[in-house]
C-alpha cells in the first residue's frame, strides 16, 4: 500500500493554545475516517511543538515534525536548535530546504546538504523541499534548478541513509502563498524529473522516496493533485491552518 503524506505547514502562526485547539478539531473531524494509507504530518511552530505532540497522544496516523533545525549536536550558536531536542520533544521528522529558509534566511546549497546528513545521522526523517523561482522557470531553467538543489543536498548521503527516512516536497517558488497553483501537467513533469533524478542520484530505493507537491493546496483541488503520478502526498502552508479546511484536503 502506498501511503499518502498530508503534511501541513504552519510556518509562524498560532500559539500554543491556538496549536492544541486547532489538532484537536483535526483529530475529531478525521477521527473515525482517517483511511489507512494517509499519514497526516503536523509541522508546528518550534513553541507548540510539545503541545501537538501530546495532544496527539496515541492516535495512530498523525506524526509532528519541525520547520528547521540546526546542524550540530549542540553548542553556542544562539537562537538554534539541535535534532536530538527535537526528538526528545516527540518529533520525528523536519523539513530542510524550504524556499522561506533559501530565500528570506538565505540557505544555501552547502549547508543545505549538511542539514540533510546531520539531520538523518541524527534520527530525524528529512522532507527536503526544492523548487523553482518564476524567473527559473521562465528562462527555461525548471530542469537545471530541480537537478541542482537535489544533486547538492542529497550528495552526502548514501542509499542506507535513504530507507524510509527522506521525502521529497516539490514546492514551485512562485505557488507559495500565491494563490497559485501549478497546472496538474506542470506537477506531473516536475514530480516525474525528480523521480528520474533520484533514480540518478541513488542505486537503489530511489522509487520508494515519497514526493509531495506543495503551492497553494486547498480543498478545492487536492482531488486532482492526489492521483497524478509520482504525488505521495501535499505540504500545506494556508489551507493546513483551519482544522476544518485541512480535514477536508486530508480526506479528500
Ligand atoms: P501555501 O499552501 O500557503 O501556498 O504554502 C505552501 C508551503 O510553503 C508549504 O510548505
Amino acid at each position: 500500500m502506498t501511503k499518502q503524506f498530508m503534511a501541513a505547514n504552519w510556518k509562524m502562526f498560532k500559539t500554543r493554545q491556538e496549536a492544541e485547539e486547532t489538532t484537536r478539531e483535526l483529530l475529531s473531524l478525521t477521527a473515525t475516517k482517517l483511511p489507512g494509507d494517509r499519514e497526516v504530518l503536523l509541522i508546528p511552530p518550534f513553541t507548540s511543538i510539545a503541545a501537538v505532540v501530546e495532544t496527539i497522544g496515541s492516535r495512530t496516523g498523525f506524526s509532528v515534525g519541525a520547520q528547521n533545525f540546526y546542524p550540530a549536536e549542540s553548542g553556542a550558536y544562539t537562537g538554534e536548535i539541535s535534532p536530538g531536542m527535537l526528538l526528545d520533544l516527540g518529533c520525528s521528522f523536519a523539513l530542510v530546504g524550504h524556499s522561506e529558509r533559501r530565500h528570506l534566511f538565505h540557505e544555501g546549497d552547502d549547508f543545505l546538504a549538511r542539514k540533510v546528513s546531520f539531520g538523518l545521522e541524527k534520527g530525524l526523517k528529512i522532507i527536503l523541499c526544492i523548487g523553482e523561482t518564476l524567473n527559473q522557470r521562465k528562462e527555461g531553467l525548471l530542469e537545471t534548478t530541480l537537478s541542482r538543489q537535489l544533486t547538492s543536498a542529497l550528495s552526502g548521503i548514501s542509499n542506507l541513509d535513504i530507507a524510509s527516512r527522506l521525502s521529497l516536497a516539490y514546492e514551485p517558488v512562485w505557488a507559495i502563498g500565491t494563490g497559485e497553483v501549478a497546472g496538474t501537467e506542470d506537477i506531473g513533469e516536475a514530480h516525474n524529473f525528480v523521480r528520474s533524478e533520484l533514480k540518478n542520484i541513488f542505486s537503489r530505493g530511489a522509487e520508494e522516496i515519497p514526493i509531495l507537491y506543495g503551492g497553494s493546496v486547498k480543498p478545492g483541488n487536492i482531488s486532482e493533485i492526489i492521483p497524478l503520478d509520482n504525488v505521495d502526498g501535499v505540504l500545506v502552508g494556508g489551507a493546513s491552518l483551519q482544522a476544518e479546511g485541512f480535514s477536508r484536503i486530508v480526506l479528500g
